[in-house]
């Protein structure tokens, strides 16, 4: 099945949030947000804003008639600042205008005054003076500290991985509705209906009943719609309360950059052994994880860190500890891998400073050491259903990574100015949301009577593809056209206690609560036929929109059998509930089986690196994945498309850059770079591995949303290894992402600008 989607977006017929008419009276709020990033305000001065026409109001925590609280994890985030700032950007109030461009205006004209006070930009010193988000935790696995004397090598380094802006095409936005009775409903680009919901009853101290939350479709998401599109909907949602009146609040573009988190930037320490035959014996490492400046989901992103630290290796002997740092930043969040991104780099460093030491390839080491079923994960979950051997062995037969390598050696040793390189990048990515309790979802289905079906999940549309999904497996299940049936938005009253379009979970949990309704519905109708015709229940199935008894086409319609059942008075509509079996995580003892599977890759990226400029061109990139039996080849490959490119971007051009004084200095997208269509690779090649799925994925369909990413850190790699050939005495840095900068510094040694 195609994407539903498509016809829409390429014909802009798609609606998104600011395409939804905007009702007579509606009001237009701008955030007016903190200047400095740390700092008691001493003084506000609203009134020449006040007084600008078409300003209606200003809403500042004063107004807040329930609590002034959107931490999700951690109670430590205030809706609009009070007294302290903590970072620039920081929401103090919202100005209500009649249009957005007075609202603009008006907030040049409210003048503040901050008594600053020191500012942390940097985890490690977040860290050395105590500012935790939470206490450290450390996984475990064997005994580290008496392997040290049985290695015949050990490397010990420090690895660094930048953050990166979410920048999906839709800004942070929400448009909130007064109805009856105190009633508000909002129309909110998130991933988290239910966040929203809850955190907006909160902050009005209303129950969460008199809240619906709506979400047609966004226009992104990457993890940064989790829970930081929420701010944005409650602040409308108080102004409706307040004024009475419809309320929207959508971020410009330098504002959603400005205020809102990003992937979290992490500074790590590594130490790791080997045997004499280049085993690991033992991996220990350190996280510092810069949070920000409140909890946001860093805890839970902190957590993936150290269960993906590890990444596709098995290591008997394992200790990593990682630490949320408290620093003057906006609160980083989800991001596309949700920390095991970071993990993994650090692992992938210490295997490519170990492989240059010893002389030999990164690649065999990496495949040395590969995980096997019956292995330990250091979160004591063992290993099965393991594909990284076989496919690793589909690479070397598919795409020959030793005449690859061949090759390139050749090329280098023809050419001075230019440079090739290449890499090998596994990918090991648990799939379940790592809390529990959160891995459940709920669809409903409605029949009507003439035959045609509505669907409603959890589930929200993001660009990954999930309603094509959810579509395909109700027209799979009874059997009918597709067009036929209808996904309809995600809403809070229809399916409720959702939790976030995340952990790459979206398709498996609602499409299966929805497989769970609709085959309730199918046997409902099943019996209704067998009734009807005189058969016996087991003689009848539903195919292509008709009635079969034993195999024979009957002259009953799918139309006319759900009329008869309407008529029968047989309930045509289902509620479908799943929560994912056999999980389980005690944090306590930091060991359990929080993941239902994983799913393997392996990317080869190939670099060509002008070594005069320092620029760079990926010439292709080669993929084994592991789709199980994807149910959607089109859709499934274009997340890992759009996965690698957006791993690519974070280890080569996306910088983002904070002054000391906490300010986003990489504020626009002519500071900011992203991939484009001149700096993806010339050739991207995904061969799907043959196997069998798993009964833990939607129809054996496997998740695909977040793997990919990762496969984009080979990128940094391949180019480490282009800049040994010219440059012997070049000393990774393991400091992403690799821009040309840096790269021209890496081939010539310390450059002298002056
Ligand atoms: N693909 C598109 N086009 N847009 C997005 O926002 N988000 C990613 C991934 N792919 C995203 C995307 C992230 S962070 C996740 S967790 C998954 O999609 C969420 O959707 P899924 O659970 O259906 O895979
Ligand atoms: N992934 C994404 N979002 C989450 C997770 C996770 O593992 N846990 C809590 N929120
Ligand atoms: Mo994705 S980071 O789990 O939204």
């Amino acid at each position: 099945m195609k994407n539903i989607d498509s016809k829409g977006h390429v014909t802009g017929k798609s609606i998104y949030l600011d395409d939804i008419p905007i009702i007579q009276g509606t009001q237009f709020g701008v955030v007016f947000d903190s200047p400095v990033a740390h700092g008691t305000i001493t003084s506000i001065d609203y009134t020449k804003a006040l007084e600008t026409p078409g300003v209606i109001r200003i809403i500042t925590h004063e107004d807040i008639p329930g609590q002034n609280q959107i931490g999700g994890i951690i109670l430590d985030e205030q809706l609009f600042a009070s007294t302290e700032v903590h970072f620039v950007g920081q929401p103090i109030a919202l100005i209500i205008a009649e249009s957005n461009q007075i609202a603009f205006e008006a907030r040049k004209l409210i003048e503040i005054e901050i008594s600053k006070k020191d500012v942390i930009v940097d985890p490690r010193e977040a860290q050395q003076k105590d500012e935790l988000i939470i206490p450290p935790r450390t996984f475990e696995l064997g005994d580290t500290e008496n392997s040290w004397e049985n290695c015949a090598h050990i490397f010990e380094g420090q690895a660094d991985s930048n953050g990166q802006e979410h920048l999906y095409i839709e800004t942070q936005g929400a448009y909130a509705i007064p109805m009856e009775n105190g009633h508000i409903r909002i129309s909110s680009s998130t991933q988290g209906p239910t966040v929203v919901q809850r955190t907006t009853a909160n902050v009005l101290g209303i129950g969460m009943h008199k809240i619906e939350v709506d979400v047609i479709r966004i226009g992104g998401g990457f993890g940064g719609k989790e829970d930081q599109a929420t701010p944005w909907a409650v602040m409308a949602a108080l102004g409706v309360s307040i004024l009475n009146l419809p309320v929207k609040v959508v971020l410009s573009r330098l504002d959603d950059m400005r205020m809102t988190g990003k992937r979290h930037p992490y500074s790590s320490d590594y130490k790791i052994g080997f045997s004499k035959d280049l085993k690991i014996i033992a991996y220990e490492t350190t996280f510092y994880q810069n949070a920000g400046a409140a909890a946001d989901l860093s805890p839970a992103v902190m957590e993936r860190t150290l269960f993906h630290g590890t990444n596709s290796y098995f290591i008997p002997n394992v200790k990593m500890t990682a630490y949320s740092c408290k620093t003057n930043l906006p609160p980083n969040t989800a991001f596309r891998g949700f920390g095991g991104p970071q993990g993994m780099f650090v692992i992938e460093s210490a295997l490519s400073h170990a492989a240059k030491e010893l002389g030999i390839p990164t690649h065999e080491l990496q495949k040395l050491n590969l995980l096997k079923n019956g292995n330990e994960f250091p979160y004591g979950q063992i290993a099965d259903g393991v594909e990284l051997n076989s496919i690793w062995h589909e690479m070397e037969s598919k795409f020959d990574i030793g005449s690859i390598e061949k090759e390139i050696d050749e090329f280098n040793s023809s050419h001075t100015d230019v440079k090739k390189g290449f890499s090998l990048m596994p990918v090991t990515f648990g799939i379940s949301f790592t809390k529990t309790p959160m891995n459940q979802a709920r669809a409903l289905v409605h029949i009507y009577t003439d035959g045609s079906v509505g669907i409603s999940t959890g589930a929200v549309e993001m660009g990954q593809g999930v309603n094509t999904k959810m579509l395909q497996i109700a027209a799979q299940i009874f059997s009918i056209d597709s067009k036929c049936i209808k996904l309809e938005s995600t809403n809070t009253t229809r399916v409720a206690n959702t939790s976030p379009s995340a952990a790459s979970s979206t398709a498996d949990l609602n499409g299966k609560a929805l497989q769970k309704a609709c085959n309730v519905l199918l046997e409902r109708l099943t019996t209704c036929a067998a009734d009807h015709l005189n058969v016996s229940c087991t003689d009848v199935i539903l195919k292509d929109g008709m009635v079969y008894t034993n195999g024979n086409k009957t002259k009953l319609t799918w139309d006319q059998l759900v009329m008869i059942a309407f008529l029968k008075r047989i309930c045509l509509t289902e509620n479908g509930h799943y929560a994912t079996p056999t999980i389980n995580f005690d944090m306590n003892k930091e060991k359990g089986h929080p993941f239902a599977y994983h799913v393997y890759g392996l990317a080869l990226a190939q670099v060509t690196l002008d070594c005069i400029r320092g620029t760079y061109e990926f010439d292709a990139v080669k993929i084994v994945h592991d789709f199980g039996k994807t149910m959607n080849p089109d859709v499934d490959f274009g997340q890992v498309e759009g996965g690698l490119i957006q791993g690519m971007g974070w280890m080569t051009m996306e910088e983002i850059h904070y002054n000391d004084e906490g300010q986003l200095m990489s504020n626009t997208l002519s500071t900011y770079k992203i991939p484009d269509i001149y700096s993806v690779p010339k050739t991207v090649t995904i061969e799907p591995l043959d196997t069998e799925g798993t009964d833990m994925a939607i129809l054996k369909s496997k998740a695909v949303g977040e793997p990919p990413l990762m496969y984009g850190i080979g990128a940094y790699f391949a180019i480490d290894n282009a800049i040994k050939s010219f440059n012997p005495n070049f000393t990774s840095t393991f400091d992403a992402p690799f821009t040309h900068e840096k790269v021209l510094m890496g081939l010539h040694g310390s450059l002298d600008f002056e």
